[in-house]
């Protein structure tokens, strides 16, 4: 459920009609919902209860200050993956303590940066990744907790782009080695271990897979303590898939999703780390984009839109289907009719959608691209030289800009011509 509904004939973003944000900031635009992020949230701590537990927004998916602003203040913790997003994190008020760092390539200077901030753990994918990071935490008189991330090698039956748990992926250590390196770990002066880390893919439509790799996780913990080690925490990843059309899709909701958790790994005593992205982000923000032509073509009539590839690439990227609607409510019985949508990048990959049925369209007209909160702005480029959108955040019934569009003269300023040239 979200709060991008048609009231009055008009979609709105909660109670904001979509045409007010856009006379106001210009198209295309990104628009998010509070109320939608704070539901999303909320699935999940209610899920999770009672076991101790701490969700973690993966900021990946969506990253901007008021965004995890609000989140933080929720209670979330973030899950981060880059000095970027760490730094991110903490301006946004978050507390080091509520703070995961995940990734395969954290550099010592990303190490050395969260150590000195303030950090929950650090998810380690690898043996040379846990010395370097012993070294770094000694070097600094700190001890840096850890969890290793084990590869469990499950097909998560998701886009092969996205899937991370098949032994195949450079993501994690084979779980089959889960016990010898946890004990090269021990043995570091600058680590300590505090649980184990797991996360298999994103937008995983089947709670199966996650049983899977939540079973092993769990007799790895049996395990891992009958060896001496304290496995306090269990980080879950991320991953539960979100409807991306109005019909035919139910994946798992965050309940059954939770119900499974139990299942599976709470007698363990464990405090319970999960690091959602999409589920909490996707549906909570949409892409505002306006018809710039409608263009017949041969056998085919494209509609030409002002957003491109470099503002929304998960169709060109990955296949992926967003639903694309008026933000005018067609009137009942209005007989739709197929669409290429399109923008204007000089690609043929900038394409949307191929033979999507839509009302008559004109030049003018406001379309949303729904679902587009999770990795839509976060992905964005400049390709092209199109200037990022900017974002809105909806609260009620007022709106902020929460990330301008910047101007030509910002975006050329940003190069440099050596004075030999
Ligand atoms: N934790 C880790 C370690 C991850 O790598 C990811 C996502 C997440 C959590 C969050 O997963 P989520 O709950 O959002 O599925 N750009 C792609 C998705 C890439 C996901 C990468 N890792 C897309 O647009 O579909």
């Amino acid at each position: 459920m979200d709060h991008f509904l048609y009231r009055d004939g008009i979609l709105h973003a909660e109670d904001v009609a979509l045409p007010d944000i856009a006379a106001t900031v210009g198209t295309p635009f990104y628009c998010y919902s509070t109320a939608t992020l704070t539901r999303h949230y909320h699935l999940f701590t209610e899920a999770l209860s009672p076991l101790p537990h701490l969700v973690c927004f993966a900021i990946k998916s969506l990253s901007n200050l008021a965004v995890l602003k609000h989140l933080g203040s929720l209670g979330a913790g973030m899950d981060v993956v880059s000095a970027g997003e760490y730094l991110r994190a903490r301006a946004a008020g978050v507390p080091g303590e509520r703070i995961v760092f995940s990734g395969v390539g954290k550099t010592r200077e990303e190490m050395r940066l969260a150590l000195e901030g303030g950090i929950r753990q650090f998810n380690v994918e690898s043996e040379p990744e846990m010395r370097a990071l012993s070294e770094v935490a000694v070097s600094l008189g700190k001890i840096a907790p850890i969890t290793i991330r084990v590869n469990p090698d499950v097909d998560a039956k998701t886009h092969e782009k996205i899937a991370t748990g098949k032994s195949e992926n450079k993501f994690g250590i084979p779980i089959a080695r889960a016990r010898e390196v946890y004990a090269e770990a021990a043995a570091l002066p600058g680590l300590r271990v505090v649980g184990i880390d797991v996360h298999i893919g994103s937008q995983l439509t089947e709670l199966a897979p996650f049983e899977q790799a939540y079973r092993k996780v769990a007799a790895l913990t049996e395990t891992l303590r009958a060896d001496g080690h304290a496995i306090e925490r269990l980080d879950l990843g991320g991953g539960l898939g979100i409807p991306y059309t109005r019909s035919n899709e139910a994946p798992p909701l965050p309940t059954d999703y939770g119900a499974l958790i139990k299942r599976t790994v709470g007698h363990l005593g464990c405090e319970i780390e999960i690091e959602p992205g999409r589920l909490i982000s996707g549906n909570a923000g949409i892409l505002v984009s306006r018809v710039i032509y409608v263009k017949h073509g041969e056998g085919r009539d494209f509609l030409i839109l002002d957003a491109a590839m470099n503002d929304l690439v998960r169709p060109s990227m990955y296949g992926a289907h967003h639903d694309i609607v008026p933000v005018i409510e067609p009137a009942a019985g209005t007989e739709a009719q197929p669409y290429d949508v399109v923008g204007p990048v000089c690609e043929t990959g900038d394409t949307f959608a191929k033979g999507r049925p839509l009302p008559a369209m004109v030049e003018g007209d406001l379309v949303a691209f729904r679902s587009a909160g999770a990795y839509g702005a976060v992905m964005a480029s400049e390709y092209n030289s199109r200037p990022l959108i900017p974002e809105v955040l909806v609260k009620g019934d007022h709106f902020a800009v929460i990330r301008a569009r910047p101007t030509f003269d910002e975006i050329l300023r940003r190069d440099t011509i050596p004075e030999w040239l």
